[in-house]
């Protein structure tokens, strides 16, 4: 067990390894080692940084176990860099750039927004999240592979609820389509529609067409605090309401009720929140970055009960994903036929 004193001091200096990894990705420099060592005048060079100032980052590397020196003194990747390279397979470097260029920076408003009121993002940047990912298409990029659900998770979903009998499910805020077309692909007579904001649709129409749905699922770009699509028997809300505010996540599943008929059936995919936490839980780096992005929460499931009632539904059934990971699909049936 660590002494608490160097524990305490390890968690205040984080700052610095997520700042030093974010800039070995965003100055090129896994990339520029591709094809072997090379100096640090050469690096200088090839990355437009003074000498003396590249050495100091290239250093912080070293020390973090990133590169490594040959004896000729040439910085190359080790292994955990290597993970840095876009052409690598497993490459975190989508999450170097947008953790250390944009979430990091989303921390720092967070006692701000704690004790002024609006949301930390908003107060660093000056606008809100999805409007910043919508002028920065390369980060809505890194953020879509980013968030995409781990392949297999539409089969346990599909395992807690069978779709078969209904015939149009509508993925609210159904991001690039990748679970949908998932769960069209285990259910062959429903038809779909992805619904998300105009930035998703390419992404959107790009998984319809590879998984070959053209013809039985629609994307449509919208926002759902206004409308959501009618008509649909089996609406979806994956991982959507614990970027809001509660007064938002009331008015997207308002929103939701308005749209649907009596008959059909809401299933909220979400982390729930245990009542209680221990030290290492693993709902609260998520419930922090809903925090710190959003204003929203990682809920407990009295908070969605809450909620729930509030936006015109009564919570039927909670189901986890996986034993003890918190996932957990929760089935919500519309006030009027409880
Ligand atoms: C965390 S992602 C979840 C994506 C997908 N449902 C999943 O589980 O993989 C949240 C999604 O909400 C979408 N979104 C955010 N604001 C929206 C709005 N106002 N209207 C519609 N979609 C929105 C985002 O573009 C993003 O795709």
């Amino acid at each position: 067990m660590t002494a608490p004193r160097s524990r305490l001091t390890e968690m205040l200096g984080g700052y610095r390894r997520t700042a030093a990894v974010y800039l070995a990705a965003a100055l090129g420099i896994p990339d520029l080692l591709i094809d072997g060592p090379r100096s640090g005048l050469e690096l200088a060079s090839l990355t437009g940084v003074g000498e003396e100032r590249l050495r100091q980052v290239l250093r912080a590397l070293t020390a973090l176990g990133i590169l490594g020196q040959d004896p000729g003194g040439r910085f190359f990747l080790t292994e955990t860099g290597d993970l840095l390279r876009t052409d690598h397979p497993e490459s975190l470097y989508g999450q170097a750039i947008y953790f250390g260029g944009l979430s990091y920076r989303a921390y720092g408003g967070l006692h701000e927004s704690l004790t002024g009121g609006g949301v930390a993002f908003d107060h660093v940047f000056g606008i809100g999240y999805y409007e910043h990912l919508d002028r920065h298409p390369e980060l809505a990029g890194h953020y879509h592979k980013m968030i995409a659900l781990a392949p297999g998770m539409a089969q346990l979903i599909d395992g807690l609820f069978d779709f078969r009998p209904y015939r149009t499910i509508v993925d609210v805020g159904g991001g690039n389509g990748s679970l949908l077309t998932e769960i069209l692909t285990l259910s062959p007579a429903a038809r779909g529609i992805v619904f998300d904001l105009p930035l998703a649709a390419d992404a959107g129409r790009k998984t319809v067409a590879d998984r070959g749905m053209g013809d039985r699922c629609d994307v449509v770009s919208g926002d759902f605090r206004i409308a959501v699509p009618p008509g649909g028997d089996v609406y979806l809300l994956s991982r959507v309401l614990a970027n809001w505010s509660d007064e938002n996540a009331v008015k997207i599943l308002s929103n939701c009720r308005d749209a649907m008929g009596n008959d059909a059936t809401l299933l909220v995919f979400e982390l729930l929140m245990p009542e209680r936490v221990a030290e290492g839980a693993f709902a609260v780096d998520g419930d922090l970055n809903a925090l710190a992005h959003f204003g929203g929460a990682v809920r407990t499931r009295s908070r969605f009960e809450r909620l729930l009632a509030e936006g015109g539904f009564h919570l039927a059934e909670v189901r986890e994903v996986l034993p003890g990971a918190h996932w957990s699909l929760l089935r919500c049936v519309p006030e009027a036929v409880r």
